[in-house]
């Protein structure tokens, strides 16, 4: 999609105006019409009112020009998480009507009172767009007249020739976020046959070929000599054989300790011998969701030129039943020397993580956050639209909370309270994988349990949740993608000074 910035008074193609319930057709959008058009408006309107979040394509009398006018409901009920959705509203409508460009009247997305709001809802409006145009098409035929796409899309604001530069860097900001993004669900959405953990090591080497990353692969023996005893045994069940993905960006000017970010990269979780009920199996296959954000969220803080150090860490493995898997009952030694006594080995997620955590000691980091799709339970507990946040660190909990919010990767906190951890005392090991309470407070004792493997400043997210695209995302079916938008505003937030704690 190629996105330019306009000025609302240059005469543009077909237009975009969402409108409140009751709400007049602005003055910016008005001024790019003929009379006769604003006339026929004026009355179509007056009859036929915008209602709730309708969406109405109407082909003006006057110069054919088509106009798209998207409800927005009460201004009451406004919101930013409405705001965002709005966005992807449009692509879908445009999809629908057939359009391949558009002009969208910016202020009818958001008001706005200072420059810096200004480009940030261009960045987050491009962002927006690319993310709901893309759809997971590759294992389809092409139809004979492509897959519904959108072209181009002319974002019309007024600003001035000094605001300019800045404005169309926010453009160009959003367009590598979305992008991004994008790039992460097409892993997410990769059958498991196709994304093993060879294969998404490849992926992140790819990333950083096209980005300043450095990206590293452990190979199984190399995992081995470093004594990731989990990583190894959750993989011992599959003939694909484990990678440890490393990458790591250093801006010339950064000016403390890494970021550390952990993700979670299991290619396909079958429960191993604990097997999956069918009904949970078939979408196993994003159980790498929190790799693929960490590998794309690095490229992403690359391509923005965030002034930071950030180190991506992804323990890639598939979970699969077979006569050299892993048994319930087995007692495997992590990085940090504490053992896993295994009791499901369907809760493989925290056991390979707990390496990575084990891992990331090694770089002092000022902070770790590792994202993973790691217990049904979360949805159980959030439903499908918000991720779990963790973190014993009151002002983390605050950070994390706002940086979802602004990002779009929205966050709720659980408790994560040192009563919790007598649910994980092993019996025979240090840690059991599971909690003694094994039906309450699923997602708790999941993280309860990668607590035992940190020593650091420490946030976890439980993307569970949102592993998936549900209707109202208004995005195409699969993967949603979760991860980038809230890592490289965790970067831009730990790259400024004035910030800092
Ligand atoms: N990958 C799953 C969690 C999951 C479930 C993610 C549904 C996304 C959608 C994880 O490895 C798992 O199997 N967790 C178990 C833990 C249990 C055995 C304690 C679960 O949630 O049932
Ligand atoms: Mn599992
Ligand atoms: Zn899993």
């Amino acid at each position: 999609m190629n996105i330019q910035l306009v000025t609302k008074t240059r005469k543009t193609g077909d237009l975009v105006v969402p409108l409140f319930e009751k709400e007049e057709i602005p003055e910016s959008a008005r001024r790019q019409l003929s009379r006769k058009d604003r006339d026929f408006l004026r009355l179509y309107l007056k009859r036929d009112k915008v209602r709730g979040e309708n969406v109405k394509s109407l082909l003006l009398p006057g110069n054919a020009k088509r106009i798209l006018i998207l409800g927005k409901g009460n201004k009451k009920n406004w919101n930013h998480r409405k705001a965002r959705i709005l966005v992807r509203r449009i692509v879908q409508s445009m999809k629908t009507a057939n359009l391949k460009e558009g002009t969208l009247i910016m202020e009818s997305v958001a008001q706005t009172a200072t420059l810096a709001e200004k480009a940030k809802l261009l960045e987050n409006t491009a962002a927006e767009l690319v993310i709901a145009d893309y759809a997971h098409n590759e294992y389809k035929e092409t139809p004979k007249e492509g897959w519904p796409t959108i072209h181009k899309m002319q974002l019309a604001t007024d600003y001035s020739a000094d605001e300019k530069r800045r404005l169309l860097e926010a453009v160009a900001n959003g367009v590598i976020i979305g992008e991004e993004t994008n790039h992460t669900r097409r892993l997410s959405n990769m059958p498991g046959g196709d994304m093993t953990p060879q294969k998404l090591a490849a992926a992140a080497e790819e990333a950083g070929k096209q980005t300043k990353v450095k990206v590293t692969i452990l190979d199984e023996k190399q995992i081995k000599k470093l004594g990731m005893g989990g990583v190894i045994g959750v993989s011992r069940g599959s003939s694909e054989k484990p990678r440890f993905i490393i990458m790591e960006y250093k801006h010339p000017d950064y000016k403390q300790a890494p970021l550390v970010l952990v993700g979670k990269g299991v290619t396909f979780d079958t429960g191993g011998l604990n097997l999956k009920p069918d009904k949970a199996i078939h979408e196993m296959h994003m159980d790498m969701s929190g790799g693929a954000a960490v590998i794309h969220g690095v490229a992403a803080i690359s391509r923005l030129n965030i002034p930071i150090h950030v180190v991506g860490l992804i323990p890639a493995v598939e979970n699969m039943p077979s006569g050299s898997s892993y048994h319930p009952g087995d007692i495997l030694r992590s990085i940090t020397g504490r053992t896993i006594e295994v009791l499901n080995t369907d809760a493989e997620g925290r056991i390979i993580l707990a390496d990575a955590l084990g891992y990331a000691k090694r770089y002092n980091p000022r902070l770790v956050v590792d994202i993973a799709t790691l217990t049904g339970a979360a949805m159980v507990a959030l439903g499908q639209r918000v991720s779990a946040l963790f973190t014993k660190d009151e002002k983390l909990e605050e950070l994390f909370r706002s940086l979802g919010e602004s990002s779009g990767d929205y966050l709720w906190p659980m408790p994560l309270w040192d009563e919790y951890e007598e649910d994980i005392k092993g019996t025979f090991g240090d840690v059991a994988n599971v909690g003694k309470t094994e039906a309450y407070g699923g997602s708790i004792t999941a993280a309860m349990f990668l607590s035992q493997f940190v020593s650091y400043p420490w946030v976890h997210i439980d993307m569970a949740p949102t592993m998936t695209a549900i209707d109202s995302d208004k995005l195409a079916k699969g993967a949603k993608g979760t991860g980038v938008r809230l890592f490289t505003a965790l970067a831009r937030h730990l790259a400024t000074p004035s910030t800092e704690k």
